[in-house]
Parts: structure tokens; sequence; C-alpha cells
């Protein structure tokens, strides 16, 4: 259904489902948590991992999180994704209500609105670079020349041409890193959610993988929430969020 001029997943061009969804508006875009709360555990071990957390992230904005270790961040990043429901309170991306949705719903949502690079790559063992990049797009019988220009396109960003036909297994770390970040990338999702993006890249290539995040973030009107330590990057950050035993600010 796109064309070779249409970029493959963009939500300018949406696929048939995306026609029953609301209009889209600042209100309704991007992402927003009202009052969540998150307990793991019960008894004496219980934890707040998320305490009363507010956050709106507006379409095209590049938002950074940063706090200690423990102090939540991962927890916030799979309660904003849907992987894992709130013990209280809203989450809502791209004008959908996650936390009223059923799983099967909320999974169907989850790959239809949202991005994740996870603290660990993720890769599929079996699949080459290029292979990672194209799988949702051959899922949904949508893999056509402009997926395949933007995997390319993407592969060459984020300085992987040269291994775009290897595996996970023949990358060095930061390299399925950087494979796991163009990965989430190529649908231009409407909520992207990124945990420790660059923890294993030296500093150049940290400075041009958050170049190339902030870059889509507001080309493609995404809402961004990268994770990080690296005081260097959230500079590029439009806000910048501290996260402290589960309470954000
Ligand atoms: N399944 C679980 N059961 C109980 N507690 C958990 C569980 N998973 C995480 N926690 C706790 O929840 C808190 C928040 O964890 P989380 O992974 O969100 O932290 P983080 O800020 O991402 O840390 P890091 O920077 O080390 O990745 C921590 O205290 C952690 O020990
Ligand atoms: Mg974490």
């Amino acid at each position: 259904m796109t064309t070779p001029s249409t970029a493959a997943g963009h939500r300018a061009a949406p696929d048939a489902a995306d026609a029953a969804d609301a209009p889209e508006t600042a209100d309704s875009g991007g992402l927003r948590l009202l009052d969540v709360t998150l307990t793991l555990g019960d008894g004496d071990t219980a934890v707040t991992a998320l305490d009363h957390v507010e956050l709106a992230v507006a379409p095209g904005e590049f938002t950074a999180v940063v706090g200690p270790s423990g102090s939540g961040k991962s927890s916030l990043l799979a309660v904003a994704g849907g992987l894992q429901r709130p013990t209280s309170g809203t989450v809502r991306v791209a004008g959908t209500e996650l936390t009223a949705l059923s799983d099967k719903e909320r999974t169907a949502a989850r790959r239809r609105h949202i991005g994740f690079v996870f603290q660990q790559s993720n890769l599929l063992a079996s699949l080459t670079v290029r292979e990672q990049l194209l799988l949702p797009a051959h899922i949904d019988g949508r893999l056509d020349a402009a997926a395949r220009a933007r995997a390319d396109e993407l592969i060459e960003a984020v300085g992987l041409a040269h291994r775009a036909g290897s595996r996970p297994h023949q990358l060095s770390g930061g390299e399925r890193q950087r494979a796991g970040l163009a990965r989430a990338l190529m649908t231009s999702p409407a909520v992207l959610l990124v945990d420790e993006p660059t923890s294993a890249l030296d500093r150049v290539r940290s400075a041009e993988a958050v170049r190339l995040l902030a870059e889509q973030t507001h080309e493609r009107g995404t809402a961004t929430v990268m994770v990080t330590h690296d005081t260097a990057i959230m500079d590029a950050a439009d806000r910048v969020y501290e996260m402290v035993d589960g309470r954000l600010s």
C-alpha cells in the first residue's frame, strides 16, 4: 500500500486500522501518565517502584529521565509501554488508554504505537541486522521497497552498513545496541521508550546515536522517553526529569 516515496510505517501513511483512531491532537497524542503507582512483590518485600507518577510527553518531544540505579526508571518505561500494568493510575498512548484495555488489546496497541529499546538489546539470534529491522514489516505483509529503503537508511545512520548481514553473535555489544536502536526507529512509533541507549557506546557513537534519536523524534513527531546516566547526552533532550525512589520530578 505504501509507495517508494512514503516511508514505511510512517504515521503519515497509517494502515487501515489506524483510520478508526480519533484524529491526533496535542491532547490525544503522545504519552500521558496520570497518578501512576506500581507496587512490586508483596508483604515485607513489597517495593513501590513508581509512586504517584505524572508524566506528559507531547508528540515530537524528546524527554530524558535520570536517576540512581533501582529508582524505577525501567519500571517507568515498562508501564508507559504497556509491558506492565500499573497497580493504579492511567496510561494513555496516542490517545488510547492502555490501562483500560485487556491484555490482548494492550499487546495490539503496543505493537501499533510503541517502540522499545531495552537495556539489553533483545535481538533475535538467528536474524541478520537487516532482517531484524525488516521483520515487523514482513509479519504485517508490508515488506516493500519503502521498508527496505528505510531499513538501509537507518542501518547507515547508526554506522552499521558494513554489518548489515551480520547476526547478533557476530556483533560487539555497542553494535548490538545500535542495531536495537535502528530496529526501534523502523516503524516510526508514536511513542518511543529507550532504556540506556548508549551504555555500551563510546563518546562519538553516543553523540551520534542521540543526535539520530533527537532528529527522528522531532521529524516524525514521536514522543520519546530516554533513560540515561550520561550527562553529556542529556543536553540533547528537550526536557529532563529526575527519578528518585519511584518519584518523578
Ligand atoms: N519483580 C520485582 N519484584 C520486586 N521488586 C522489583 C522487581 N523488579 C524490580 N524491582 C525493584 O523495583 C525498583 C525499581 O527497579 P527498576 O528496574 O525500575 O530500576 P532502574 O531505575 O531501572 O535501575 P537501573 O538503573 O539499575 O537499571 C528496584 O528497587 C528493584 O529492586
Ligand atoms: Mg533500569
